[in-house]
């Protein structure tokens, strides 16, 4: 069987665990809580699990199924389920390497910041710190600037530890890794709420968080985070979720897998902001100023304002900051191990070159592109490479996923593939979901997204029409043009044989 190029996972719990990875990352821990804080506390929390309900569960039910009826990573699946689709999996595939190198750099960061964290290298002026000292941000996105060699180091580190884990392969690496840190991240999230919310002060940051600020529904903007937040989060459309669950065994239950993954991402996501809320009560309350100046965007937040934070703590500032810093590293480990895979396990699939040969060959290419994110213009093409990735690419694919698979391979196909071999079995709704209320509701979003990308460029005049064009939507059309050059390569030979992969169901 082609199976033995491919791995499978050595226990559901193993898969439960690698996916939970995949989902609980950098968005969990640093950009939710601020997202949450900034778009109306409370209330975002309507739009969030309108998203979860319309969009996420019914595409992870979608992902999850897709690929374990079709045995692939997404390019081979969809190949498989309809051969004219095929660059439909390759455009997640190629996404996802795009947000893996990227990914390196803020995990690069939060590396030097848990060293940082022994000694509160950052000192008083955190910001100056941050963008001054440590990244010595350039001018712009075409200002390279040298290279921050602190960066460089760290960035190096974590493509030799994703090399590394899936050069061992499904259940000899990823499986391996995943078992030890998310049991881990866990405790360490447990012990840094724990002692956020019994901080002095942390009750006001936690009111702030859950005081509803109901005028905020109203607004189309925090109707797109909420869905960008949740497509994000639950690593979909990157071909993460479609590789993983064909790693599965031939009878496994899926249906209950997908509520397994979205809830436990949520509940991390909750616990984080509960955690940072109650520290940033306790910051605003020690430094008598309001809340609103403390809390900072995403990156701030994370590396400007906590820092601080940790610095007023004394010496069980360390230690939080220890944690934290760590939290930080291994949540977005096994995020970027699943973006890595994702990518490789496609080009496996395509070429059936052994795993070792293409890990080795992708990793150094990753490596070498991610360079670039360690000069000094980094933070800036970060910025806008992740902001369209995340407005334009991924909601297309989520979009087109759910109107290919929906109308043309056929949603019914998968509901049933999906129950035939779950206990919880999902009803005719996901149908009805998948097949209208999902595409109909990211249509109106991207088209909306589109028309004010035009009206009010990415940046609000950061950034000039050029480095938008080339690192925003140049990058997002070169990934589409790509996957359609991809697609037009020959497959390893009886990879789309249906023989190898149909199942034998009764
Ligand atoms: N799902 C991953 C995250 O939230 C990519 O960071």
């Amino acid at each position: 069987m082609e199976e033995n190029n491919r791995g499978q996972w050595g226990s559901k719990l193993g898969f439960i665990l690698a996916v939970i990875g995949s989902a609980v990352g950098l968005g969990n821990i640093w950009r939710y809580p601020y997202l949450l804080y900034s778009n109306g506390g409370g209330a975002f929390l309507v739009p969030y699990f309108i998203a979860l309900f319309t969009a996420g569960i019914p595409l992870v039910i979608l992902e999850y199924g897709f690929g374990h009826k079709f045995r692939g990573s997404a390019p081979l699946s969809f190949a498989r389920a309809n051969r004219k689709f095929e660059w439909l999996g390759w455009w997640p595939s190629i996404t996802s390497f795009i947000i893996m190198i990227y990914y390196t750099l803020i995990l690069s960061w939060a590396m030097n910041y848990l060293f940082f964290s022994f000694g509160q290298t950052w000192g008083i002026d955190t910001n100056s710190f941050f963008f001054g000292d440590f990244l010595q941000a350039s001018s712009g996105p075409f200002d390279l600037a040298g290279i921050r060699w602190p960066i460089f180091i760290g960035i190096a580190f974590i493509w030799f530890v994703n090399w590394f884990v899936t050069y061992n392969g499904v259940s000899g690496g990823i499986e391996k890794l995943t078992k030890v840190l998310i049991p881990a991240l866990a405790i360490i999230m447990v012990i840094i709420v724990i002692r956020g919310v019994t901080l002095p002060g942390a009750t006001l940051g936690l009111n702030k968080l859950f005081t509803p600020d109901w005028s905020k529904v109203k607004d189309l903007n925090v109707w797109m985070d909420a869905y960008g937040q949740v497509f994000f989060s639950l690593s979909i459309a990157m071909g993460i979720l479609i590789t993983y669950s064909s790693y599965l065994p031939k009878k496994t239950d899926i249906n209950n897998s997908a509520f397994i993954t979205a809830f436990s991402n949520s509940g991390f996501e909750f616990l984080s902001a509960i955690g940072v809320f109650g520290i940033l009560g306790f910051m605003a309350t020690s430094q008598g100023i309001p809340i609103e100046e403390v809390a900072n965007e995403g990156i701030g937040l994370a590396f400007v304002v906590f820092p601080k934070v940790f610095s007023l703590m004394g010496s069980l500032g360390t230690v939080f900051g220890v944690l934290f810093f760590l939290a930080l590293v291994f949540a977005g480990l096994t995020s970027s191990i699943s973006l890595f895979e994702a990518f490789s396990s496609a080009i496996i699939d395509k070429s059936g070159i052994k795993r070792q040969k293409i890990v080795t060959i992708t990793a150094i290419v990753g490596f070498l592109v991610s360079i670039v994110y360690a000069t000094g213009a980094g933070l800036f093409i970060l910025d806008i490479v992740d902001a369209f990735i995340n407005s334009f690419s991924i909601v297309t694919i989520g979009l087109l996923e759910a109107l290919i698979i929906g109308w043309v391979i056929g949603a019914d196909k998968i509901r049933s593939h999906n129950n035939s071999i779950s206990i919880f079995r999902v009803g005719k709704w996901w149908e009805v979901m998948i097949k209208f209320v999902t595409p109909a509701i990211l249509t109106y979003m991207l088209i909306t997204k589109i028309i004010s990308e035009f009206k009010n460029p990415y940046g609000g005049g950061d950034y000039t029409t050029s480095a938008l064009v080339l690192l925003g939507w140049g990058l997002v059309g070169a990934i589409i043009i790509l996957s359609f050059v991809v697609n037009k390569t020959k497959w390893k030979k009886g990879m789309l044989e249906e023989n190898n992969y149909v199942e034998e169901e009764n």
